[in-house]
């Protein structure tokens, strides 16, 4: 049950199943003593059985409303700690097991939950197979500093995955077109609205793509997501106060901007920028501000990005990557790249990088055993959610975020 009012002769309870709200109507002289009197104890968040007939009514929400004939208290509930009143963000994540039941946190699960079945169906449809890859791992993915590690029995250091690409690509090899959805784990210690240690990734890999059809698997993607949720999720966005213009623009082509040509643009935006070093979040949410869509910004230099990524024959500095970039200063919502398929230039990489070769020897079987060009990328769930929810922090878009400092509830 959600809320309570009352005339003194007609009293009104907001409940709550799960489908949606439904406003009871209960009249004083209508109903027994006794139901009156369950309604006058009621509390915010009690539980409760009503009885009633339904009857059309254009102003409530859902269209109907239930003139209630019985009401039954089935779970008291004293002193609910979230009330109307504005709470600190601190406190309202303490009690995020209660706090996912008001309206806004509500919307906000339903629209990752249209998120996750749009992803879904997008592969579906298109006839990618899931392939489901370890949590588990033996070799670092993505970068040395933001791992978790764990003792593993007599086989030394087990890392919880940071990414599912190096697995998805023995995959595409068998399968061609594949995609792993789950959990991730960045040990990061960063603050940032945009960081979680764990969160939820969804990476396609795909035989024979290089990276321009791999920029465009990914706008058709992010298009066909947006686009589900406009389409059934609007009365949500609206609870959520989003504004629906920005969104309904997503569609390809997006905008493709080089690196090189977007430290310029950067420069003469006043950003503190110099060739060959990374975006920083600032620069991103700057230069995804000139967009009224997102933006790729392709081949960055090879130094600041991962050992896996093709090297640009035109020009060996730089990587055949992207990134893309949300509008509305939401910033990276995807990392993706051709994928470096020469046997010897990615041992060449892994050295470098002072990664353990042997970790690595199946991973460089894949280009021992018939190499072939291929591209993927990974796109963070909860920073589409955010963005799609017009939320300012990625912690609002799953329901029990970890970062830093919370582990708790
Ligand atoms: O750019 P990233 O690190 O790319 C990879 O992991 C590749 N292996 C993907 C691939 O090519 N298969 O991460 C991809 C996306 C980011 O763009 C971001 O949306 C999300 O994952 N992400 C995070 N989301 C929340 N918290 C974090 N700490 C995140 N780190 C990355
Ligand atoms: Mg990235």
């Amino acid at each position: 049950m959600a809320t309570t009012r009352s005339s003194g002769k007609i009293a009104f309870v907001v409940v709550r199943d799960g489908t949606g709200y439904l406003q009871v109507v209960l009249s004083k002289k209508e109903v027994p003593d006794a139901v009156w009197e369950t309604f006058g104890a009621l509390t915010q968040e009690a539980s409760i059985a009503v009885t009633g007939s339904v009857r059309a009514d254009a102003r409530s929400p859902g269209g109907v409303e239930l003139q209630g004939t019985a009401l039954e208290l089935i779970g008291p509930s004293t002193d609910f700690p979230i009330t109307p009143k504005e709470h600190g963000i601190a406190y309202l994540f303490e009690h995020r097991h209660l706090w996912l039941r008001s309206k806004q946190q509500v919307a906000i699960a339903r629209v990752r939950n249209e998120v996750i079945q749009a992803i879904r169906d997008f592969f579906y449809e298109r006839r990618f197979t899931l392939v489901d890859t370890p949590i588990l791992t033996g070799s670092i993915g993505e970068h040395a500093g933001t791992l978790f590690a764990t003792e593993y029995f007599d086989l030394g250091k087990a890392y919880l995955a940071q990414t599912g690409q190096l697995y998805v690509e023995a995959a595409a090899a068998a399968l061609g077109k594949v995609y792993c959805f789950g959990p991730t784990f960045r040990a990061e210690k960063s603050k940032t609205r945009r960081h979680l240690t764990e969160f939820w990734m969804v990476e396609p890999e795909v035989a024979w793509n290089d990276s321009d059809a791999n920029m465009q698997l990914q706008e058709e993607f992010v298009s066909y997501v947006v686009g589900r949720c406009l389409e059934r999720r609007k009365a949500d966005l609206m609870e959520l106060g989003r504004d629906l213009t920005p969104l309904a623009r997503v569609t390809p082509p997006f905008h493709r901007i080089s690196y090189t040509d977007a430290v310029e643009k950067l420069k003469t935006l006043g950003a503190d920028i110099e060739w060959g070093r990374d975006l920083g979040g600032d620069d991103e949410t700057l230069l995804a501000k000139q967009y009224d869509r997102p933006v790729f910004v392709f081949n960055y230099p090879k130094a600041v990005k991962a050992f896996y990524m093709k090297e640009n024959p035109a020009d060996p500095r730089t990587v055949l990557n992207n990134d893309c970039l949300a509008p509305e200063g939401y910033g990276e919502i995807i990392g993706g790249s051709q994928r470096e398929d020469d046997y010897e230039r990615l041992r060449a990489r892994i050295q470098a990088e002072g990664l353990p070769e042997e970790a690595y020897s199946w991973y460089l079987d894949l280009r021992k055993y018939g190499t072939f060009v291929h591209a993927g990328f990974g796109l963070g769930v909860e920073r589409t959610v955010a963005w799609i929810c017009g939320v300012p922090h990625i912690r609002e878009a799953i329901a029990f975020p970890r970062t830093l400092y919370r582990l708790w509830p």
